[in-house]
């Protein structure tokens, strides 16, 4: 079959890849496609077809599976996390932290939510220019400040944790990314080594005291994956969620007007940044098992395979007009089971369903509701330049975005 080279279009791809994923999936729920950075690997763009890959069995998160694996041990304790495992070692990594993200554990974090984004408005506003970048102003900072005090590392260097995390999810060059992984490595050992020696009422501690009905414990390297995965996905993904949401607003001002005359819209408005323009463009590698059915194709055993939750958001055969913004659109429910039939899949489907996706959901409502709020003529400042994009294919994002009011 034809292989789709998607490095020929790096730099549109990289802005709009929405017509792209529209051509395939005109052709077909699966591709093959040849990247830059990956080689060749089958890319899924149907909605049905990526709901049913994402909890289909016969898909591994582990490398040992992909026929690109050369019989070297698993790399870095940083690689060696629950979102690169399978049952059961994954049930047991998620069983440990899945009490601390209940909806209602989520819930009670609102207040302090609020106040930092208060804060960071506050702070924002505060100077005669009237204008700022908001990724740098709210987009970054809040989910930052939220998932490092829940872990217990407040005082956690950012700046040096923003570089290495950017590397990871977007990487610019293998030598980049390797660079990054070890140093994030390192850095974090010492985090958990501190956390261990002068515990407090955090979940890291608490990972780090815990034992199952086994007796079993995380190990140390178990350890350091879990801390990367979630300060990692604990920011990376929201920032864009607040960034692209904005964006997407500010570029359909009827939907602006129509959430600023009633803020009840805010949680379907979400939910409909997640399906339009969603942080996740791409999920993270799975790799066949066994020959695997999906689409009318067979994608080999120890094949490499991307489901395209950005294609996904946009198939006509799940949402009617699927290229508008519609804040109103009741049918996207994300994976709550209301509404009618399976919703966007921004936050996965299956096994590896985002754990933090009811944090993610609040943190959006209250940044969004509030920026807009405090600023009612929120607009692109003028002369900002062109935007510049996360590069890769996980992230979907822009690195900074000029505002005024
Ligand atoms: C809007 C924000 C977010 C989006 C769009 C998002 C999206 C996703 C997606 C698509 C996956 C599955 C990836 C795959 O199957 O390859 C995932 C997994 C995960 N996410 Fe999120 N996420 C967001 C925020 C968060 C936050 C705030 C946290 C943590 C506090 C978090 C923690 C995780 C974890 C731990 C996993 C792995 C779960 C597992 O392997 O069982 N995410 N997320």
């Amino acid at each position: 079959m034809t292989v789709v080279d998607l490095s020929d279009h790096a730099e549109e791809f990289a802005a709009d890849p929405y017509p792209y994923y529209a051509k395939l999936r005109a052709a077909g729920p699966v591709h093959r496609i040849r990247t830059e950075a990956a080689g060749e690997v089958w890319l899924i763009v149907g909605h049905g077809e990526a709901r049913r890959a994402l909890a289909d069995p016969r898909l591994s998160k582990d490398w040992r599976v992909s026929n690109l694996w050369d019989g070297t041990p698993a790399g870095t304790p940083v690689g060696t996390n629950m979102l690169e495992s399978d049952p059961p070692h994954h049930t047991r990594l998620r069983g440990l932290v899945a009490r601390e993200f209940t909806a209602r554990r989520i819930e009670a974090l609102r207040p302090r939510i609020q106040r930092v984004t208060d804060e960071l408005l506050d702070a924002m506003t505060a100077g005669e220019s009237r204008t700022a970048d908001l990724v740098d102003s709210l987009a970054f900072p809040l989910p930052m400040t939220v998932i490092c005090e829940l872990l217990g590392v407040p005082d956690l260097d950012r700046d040096s944790f923003r570089g290495w995390s950017n590397e990871i999810v977007s990487p610019t060059g293998a030598d980049a990314e390797d660079a990054a992984v070890r140093a994030m490595g390192e850095y974090l050992a010492e985090l958990v080594e501190d956390k261990r020696s002068s515990p407090g009422d955090d979940l890291m501690s608490a990972l780090i005291r815990t034992r199952d009905e086994d007796g079993d414990r995380l190990t140390p390297d178990e350890l350091v994956g879990m801390a990367f995965l979630l300060l990692v996905a604990g920011h990376e993904t929201t920032v864009n969620l607040i960034s692209n949401g904005v964006r997407a607003l500010l570029a359909h001002p009827d939907q602006m007007a129509a959430l600023r005359a009633d803020f009840g819209l805010v949680d379907s408005a979400v939910e409909e940044m997640l399906r339009y323009d969603g942080p996740v463009e791409n999920t993270t590698y799975r790799f066949a098992r066994e020959p695997f059915d999906v689409g009318g194709l067979v994608i080999p055993a120890g094949g490499s395979v991307l489901v395209s939750l950005a294609a996904a958001g946009r198939d006509a055969v799940r949402f009617p007009d699927p290229d508008r913004f519609d804040i109103t659109r009741t049918a996207v429910t994300g994976n709550t089971g209301r509404g009618r039939g399976p919703g966007h899949l921004a936050f996965g489907h299956g096994l590896h369903f985002c754990l933090g996706a009811p944090l993610a959901r609040m943190e959006g409502r209250i940044a969004v509701r509030t920026l807009l709020e405090r600023c009612p003529d929120l607009a692109l400042a003028p002369g900002a330049g062109p935007l510049e994009w996360l590069p890769g294919l996980l992230m979907r994002g822009v690195r900074r975005l000029e505002v005024r009011w």
